[in-house]
């Protein structure tokens, strides 16, 4: 099997993410394709994960390829939030978050997330449940479609976007990426064309975040998952835009009770990783330590 993402920062991962037990657990709440969990697999032994993805396609393949860790490697259905609203487990001595998609999503998903393909607008990570990108883009009002595209995007020409998918869909419904993809393209003055982005990286993120509910996720997942560790336990998130990193660095800061901040500023990757892995260009990593017994 081909595995198309490659793992953001994870020497640093490995390098903040220590386990101190003798036998330890580790959840992957964002498993994806396995490549972080198969790092931590490999470097400790003992160690045990549990691998949460909510996306049943991308877990398949990271069951598939963590299969030679036998019962060391558990496979969960399920949003990170969810898990830890009802988690009953045991304490836990490492907790990663890889927040947002992955390459396979992009790449060979066909659902819709990469406005460089002719896919329908689908850019559900659970297919089984819930509403599409087709039904936000049509059935959402102009401002609503507004807010959402500034909001989750922080897409300056939010209103025009919006307007111009409201004009188009009075003749004919939004179906495919490249069809949306136009009409942003068409909708954004002349220069913001030929930026260093394309016009509609922004908009295409915003829906997604939209359909995946994900930033609402973050912080009740945080706070559950700290009650989870055990003293000196671990907790790092790996964020790839300021609205995925903002709660993260100000959920940490309000909780100088529970946890020590182990990285005053965020990790950034090397050059050399944003030359070789181009996704990791933008993304930050924040780790605190479970405060405790063990380290006061
Ligand atoms: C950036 S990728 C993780 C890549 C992984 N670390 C690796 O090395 O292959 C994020 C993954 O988390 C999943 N995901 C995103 N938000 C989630 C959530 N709230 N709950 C569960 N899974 C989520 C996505 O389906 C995707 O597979």
């Amino acid at each position: 099997m081909q595995y198309v993402h490659c793992p953001v920062m994870k020497n640093e991962a490995l390098e903040y993410l220590v386990p101190k037990r003798e036998n330890p657990i580790m959840v992957d709440c964002t498993l994806g394709e396995g490549g972080h969990s198969e790092a931590f697999l490999q470097k400790y032994p003992n160690l045990k994960v549990i691998g949460l993805d909510r996306d049943d396609e991308i877990r398949a393949k990271a069951i598939n390829r963590l299969s030679p860790f036998g019962d060391r490697f558990e496979a969960k259905a399920t949003w990170f939030d969810e898990f830890w609203k009802n988690y009953e487990g045991p304490q836990v001595d490492i907790i990663l978050f890889d927040l947002g998609i992955s390459v396979f999503h992009y790449e060979e998903s066909k659902r819709g997330f990469s406005f460089r393909k002719s896919e329908d607008l689908d850019m559900r990570l659970n297919r089984n449940k819930g509403f599409s990108a087709a039904d936000v883009v049509n059935t959402y009002g102009e401002k609503e479609l507004a807010d959402l595209i500034y909001g989750y995007g922080e897409e300056r020409y939010s209103r025009r976007i919006a307007k111009a998918i409201c004009e188009y869909r009075k003749t004919k419904a939004i179906r495919k990426t490249d069809e949306l993809a136009d009409i942003i393209y068409s909708a954004v003055p002349g220069e913001y064309r030929h930026h260093r982005i394309h016009p509609a990286t922004k908009t295409f993120q915003a829906i997604r975040i939209e359909v995946n509910g994900e930033l609402g996720r973050i912080e009740p997942a945080l706070d559950n998952a700290i009650d989870a560790l055990v003293p000196g336990g671990r907790i790092g998130v790996i964020t790839f835009h300021s609205l995925e990193d903002r709660p993260v660095k100000w959920f940490f800061r309000n909780h100088t009770d529970r946890v020590n901040i182990l990285t005053r500023k965020p990790v950034i990757p090397t050059e050399e990783e944003c030359r070789t892995n181009t996704p990791s260009r933008s993304a930050k990593f924040r780790v605190a330590e479970k405060r405790g017994v063990e380290n006061e």
